[in-house]
């Protein structure tokens, strides 16, 4: 599971370092980028990052505990903010950004030394809910 994760981190992270040296090259301020994973791979790996950032925030004897919830929740941002270009309707890019801004925020408080745990749980709930939200019309 671990190597499997930190496989997929690693993917996500050449998937997203090409789409950076490659906008160089053809549209300039981003409006030329396109995904080049399917929705359904892009949301299994939002599966497994949210799984994750779930099981350390539930539970606390996790090694690293902070970390793992700031990468996991900023690699589940990034996965939200490549979802905004899967599709070209208002309602779908809204909820797409409202999951990534709320990972972030998630993120920045796992990163504290005593993060708030109310906090992060009800920033999870947020998240659940948009998810949950954007599959009723689109799923
Ligand atoms: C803006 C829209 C949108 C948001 C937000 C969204 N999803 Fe999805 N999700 C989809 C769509 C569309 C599908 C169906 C894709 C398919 O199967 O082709 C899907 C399918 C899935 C699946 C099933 C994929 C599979 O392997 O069968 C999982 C798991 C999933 N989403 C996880 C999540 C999680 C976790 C979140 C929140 C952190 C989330 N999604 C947020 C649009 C969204």
């Amino acid at each position: 599971m671990r190597n499997a994760t930190l496989s997929f981190v690693l993917l996500v992270g050449c998937v997203f370092c090409f789409s950076i040296a490659s906008r160089g090259l053809s549209a300039p301020g981003g409006s030329g980028f396109k995904p080049v994973s399917s929705v359904h791979s892009l949301m299994h790996g939002q599966g497994v990052m949210f799984k994750q950032v779930r099981k350390a925030i539930q539970k606390k004897s996790t090694p690293e505990r902070g970390e793992v919830i700031e990468h996991a929740a900023e690699v589940l941002a990034e996965l939200s903010n490549v979802n905004m270009y899967q599709k070209d309707a208002d309602d779908y890019r809204a909820w797409a950004v409202s999951v990534r801004d709320t990972a972030m925020e998630l993120a920045k408080e796992g990163e504290k030394k005593t993060p708030d745990e109310d906090r992060l749980k009800a920033l999870v709930g947020q998240i659940k809910s948009t998810c949950g939200e954007c599959h009723d019309k689109y799923q």
